[in-house]
């Protein structure tokens, strides 16, 4: 079986001390650190664009796992790569066209991903896949740090898992909102590769801990 990767999320730190959250993720055993951008209007929430990558980038040597909550993300490929995204991921249900999207992101020579938000049926994934690094399944609605994990989103995961295999086995499956210590060997079971987790691990006062449970 594959390791699970362990991605923090940096809405739950404290953005005033961003530099050091990073490096107290990076040293709790973090694999990726997850950057969720918004723009106020896909998702209600605001929160950073590409200078804060780009100054987010010197501060650690983890793959920068950036999740755009953008309308037409397509505008902005080139700069989250100039900025320095390892993963780039974008939503569904946000670009105009998500192949064209993904393929723009290859280009630049990054690892691309497609997002899909609760509400949003697998099926749509099917000839898409097979165009992506990673597919992220969300299990909150996108816009804020510290929900409740939707339960029905295991049985949404496994449907994607089961797509994955025919489509493209070697994927990685990524799943982010609510995820716990208490939730976590289930997502797993169901074909969970990476775990985003805001909340859980930024509130631990042992995030070294935390990030071994989860895994
Ligand atoms: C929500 C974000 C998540 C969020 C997860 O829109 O995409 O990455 O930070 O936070 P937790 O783990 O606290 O649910
Ligand atoms: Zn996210």
């Amino acid at each position: 079986m594959k390791k699970t990767l362990i991605a923090p999320s940096i809405l739950s730190a404290d953005f005033s001390r961003m530099g050091e959250e990073i490096r107290r993720m990076e040293q709790a055993g973090a694999d990726l650190i997850h950057c969720d951008v918004m723009d106020g209007i896909f998702v209600p929430n605001i929160t950073f664009g590409p200078k804060f990558i780009a100054d987010i980038r010197k501060t650690t040597r983890l793959p920068l796992d950036v999740h755009l909550m953008i309308t037409k993300p397509e505008r902005y490929i080139d700069v989250f790569a100039d900025a320095g995204a390892d993963y780039l991921t974008f939503h569904y249900e946000a670009a105009e066209s998500p192949v064209d999207t993904l393929q723009k992101i290859k280009k630049r020579g990054i690892k691309n991903g497609i997002v899909i938000s609760p509400d949003t049926p697998v099926n749509v994934l099917r000839g898409i896949l097979q165009h992506c690094d990673m597919v992220l399944l969300m299990s909150v609605y996108p816009g804020f740090g510290g929900q409740k994990f939707i339960e029905k989103s295991l049985e949404r995961l496994a449907e994607l898992t089961k797509l994955a295999l025919t489509e493209n086995p070697e994927i990685l499956i990524e799943i982010d909102g609510g995820v716990t210590v208490e939730n976590a060997a289930a997502i797993k079971a169901v074909g969970a590769q990476v775990l985003v987790a805001g909340n859980t691990v930024f509130s631990a006062p042992n995030a070294a801990a935390v990030i071994q449970s989860l895994r």
